[in-house]
């Protein structure tokens, strides 16, 4: 199926409303209780699927904690809205190998997931030094099982602009390079050097891409002043970072495919002295990418990275159903709730310049 556009040819800044696959969200964090029930609605709504990840407190290291989870989200998902979460198992330094045979058997895991200890929310309980791991990833090289990474290094004196390109050099390229049949989905990648890098892997490395990296640069950060609502790890980079990034899903490539990230903190978690990290976006969390490749001039492009390249890295059924999109502005809510917090969503109290029909 290829997107259906009105009005004009796809990929034109004339198109006013595009029809595509259902999409899937490959990178999603969706928490647990009150504020599970309050972000779900969002992501169920736009996407069919998502790959939920494990940083909760404590962390879903375990088969047995994944399914309790994967019960746990399918509860609260109102009864009119349709979604698979696919589960993936949060990696420490004392994951036995056995557990890749008992997730991948389990039928509703599809990765296990590295943090680096340190270097983001939630990720203390990670790996200290992929060398602890070994004989899990090469488990999981045996049996096909996705590693996703969040590829920072940790070491202080690293320039926090400069943590992921270090992390290739220093733990990417050689585990792929050591384990040529791991398949690797480097999440949330920022920086040209990360493009680079994928494309010049073997098929069995792919990426995921956020819509506040394709949209937005460092200097959202600083935008008139501090904006604790605009950080997030890996942290926005470089102006022509963010240009690689758009040049690489708009060109089409099936090592690209769509993660939010969307992760959400309670308002006061975020505009605090030592605020935390996560943008929200899953309330805009297809309409945002649908302004990015709109500004490349890819809006053609926008359902292979959405509906198309992710399901097939993972090797799972394309979705059949289809979303509309129109290209009709909508203001975005300056909160929503959040459990008895607020949240404070990307764009708040400003325009989004698509919507879902
Ligand atoms: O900004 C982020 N927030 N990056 C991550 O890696 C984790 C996430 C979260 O869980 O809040
Ligand atoms: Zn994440």
């Amino acid at each position: 199926m290829s997107p259906r556009a009105s009005a004009a040819l796809p990929g034109s800044a004339a198109v006013k409303a595009l029809t595509i696959r259902r999409p899937d969200d490959w990178h999603l964090h969706l928490r647990d209780g009150a504020a599970l029930a309050a972000v779900l609605p969002f992501t169920a709504t736009r996407f069919a699927r998502a790959i939920v990840m494990p940083n909760l407190r404590p962390a879903v290291t375990t088969t047995a904690q994944a399914l309790e989870y994967r019960r746990r989200i399918l509860a609260a998902l109102p009864a009119q809205l349709r979604f698979e979460p696919l589960m993936t198992l949060y990696l420490t330094d004392d994951t036995p190998p056995a557990e890749v045979e008992r997730a991948r058997s389990s039928g509703c895991i599809f990765g296990f997931k590295l943090y680096p200890a340190g270097a983001t929310t939630h990720s203390d309980d990670g790996v200290t030094d992929v060398r602890h791991i070994a004989p899990v990833l090469e488990r999981m090289a045996e049996l096909g099982v996705v590693l996703q990474v969040h590829g920072e290094v940790t070491d202080p004196a690293v320039d926090v602009f400069d943590r992921e390109a270090r992390f290739i050099e220093r733990t990417l390229a050689p585990l792929v390079e050591r384990l040529p049949k791991l398949r690797v989905v480097f999440e949330h990648i920022t920086t040209r050097a990360a493009v680079e890098f994928v494309l010049a892997s073997h098929a069995g490395v792919a990426a995921t891409v956020t819509p506040q990296h394709l949209l937005m640069n460092r200097n959202a950060l600083f935008a008139g002043g501090i904006r604790p609502h605009h950080y997030c790890a890996p942290v926005l980079k470089a102006e022509a970072e963010r240009a690689a990034l758009l040049g690489a899903v708009a060109g089409g490539s099936g090592r690209f495919f769509l993660g939010t990230d969307s992760a959400p903190h309670a308002r006061r978690a975020k505009e605090s002295a030592c605020g935390c990290a996560g943008v929200f976006s899953a309330h805009a969390g297809i309409e945002l990418y649908a302004e990015a490749f709109e500004a490349a001039g890819a809006l053609d492009r926008l359902e292979g990275f959405a509906a198309v390249h992710g399901a097939d890295f993972y090797g799972l059924p394309r979705n059949t159903a289809t979303i509309t999109l129109v290209r009709e502005p909508w203001e975005v809510p300056e909160h929503y709730p959040f459990g008895a917090d607020e949240l404070v969503p990307l764009r708040a109290g400003e325009r989004v310049h698509w919507r879902i029909a």
